[in-house]
């Protein structure tokens, strides 16, 4: 479906899940992936284990990485059945540190993709905070600054409020550097976390969603979805979080269904 013959792709996350059939499409498509995950991928020509929690686990990786890249895919992610400062470590701060890391590394068209959520559609009614967390510098300062305003509800859906945040409000600067940044908001997938979020989110929420569609996603259904994004058809597409969901969203958010407590 995509060309990505002699590009070259960093995947966090490639080990399960979404990142694993993101990896597997990448390389039917002609891509040489480095795997960056906490655990071995099935597929991938190089892989360095990486703890997305850890800034000098990140900055060491990262140091260790040779050459350029075509496109960075922040796929790793936590459930909210992980602790609250971990989730926020891992899907914001560790994401957003990895991306400004490389981006003097990805050559010019580059592309970043980030994967987002559903679960972060609440973000309008928290922006200003989402905003003040995203002034703070650096991961440490990230960190504090959560411990300093813990937030009401699921970890998770705040991390990713945060994560659609971040990409939309790094549109322009990226575009500056003749790169872009978009993210995917999947709702539920059939993926080893699926089991966490009917435990953090409700059997109800993640089940209603299967009996509305009469299933929940493949990985290769959003996988395909990131590919479109690093493409060349996806040139003018930049800071923009595209909804992954089999219509779920349009659903819920137009009031058509009421929408689930998550
Ligand atoms: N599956 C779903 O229903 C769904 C829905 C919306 C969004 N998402 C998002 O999609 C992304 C991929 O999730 P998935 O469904 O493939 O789940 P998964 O659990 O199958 O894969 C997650 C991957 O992230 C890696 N990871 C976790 N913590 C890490 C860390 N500290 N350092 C390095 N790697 C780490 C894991 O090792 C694993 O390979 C996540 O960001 C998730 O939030 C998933």
């Amino acid at each position: 479906m995509f060309d990505f013959t002699g590009k070259r792709v960093l995947v966090t996350g490639a080990a399960s899940g979404i990142g694993d059939a993101t990896a597997r499409q990448l390389i039917a498509a002609g891509a040489q992936v480095v795997s960056l995950d906490r655990n071995e991928p099935a597929a991938a020509v190089a892989h360095h284990r990486i703890d997305l929690a850890d800034v000098g686990s990140i900055d060491s990786v990262v140091a260790r990485l040779d050459g350029t890249f075509d496109a960075l895919f922040n796929v790793a992610g936590l459930p909210g059945t992980a602790p609250a400062e971990k989730v926020m470590a891992v899907n914001v701060f560790g994401m957003r540190h990895l991306t400004e890391a490389l981006l003097e590394r990805l050559t010019p068209g580059g592309s970043v993709v980030v994967v987002s959520s559903t679960a972060g559609f609440g973000w309008p009614q928290r922006l200003e905070t989402i905003k003040e967390l995203l002034a703070t510098d650096t991961f440490d300062e990230a960190v504090a600054w959560f411990a300093d305003n813990p937030q009401e509800g699921n970890a998770y859906n705040f991390s990713k409020e945060c994560a659609t945040v971040y990409t939309m409000t790094m549109g322009v600067a990226l575009h500056e550097l003749g790169l872009r940044i978009n993210a995917v908001l999947p709702g539920p997938v059939r993926t080893p976390i699926l089991e966490d979020f009917r435990k953090s989110m409700g059997e109800d929420t993640i089940d209603g969603a299967a009996i509305l569609l009469g299933r929940h996603a493949e990985p290769d259904e959003v996988a395909s979805a990131i590919l479109f994004l690093a493409s060349p058809g996806a040139r003018w597409i930049n800071g923009h979080p595209l909804i992954v969901d089999g219509g779920l969203s349009g659903t819920y958010l137009t009031g058509l269904v009421p929408l689930p407590e998550i």
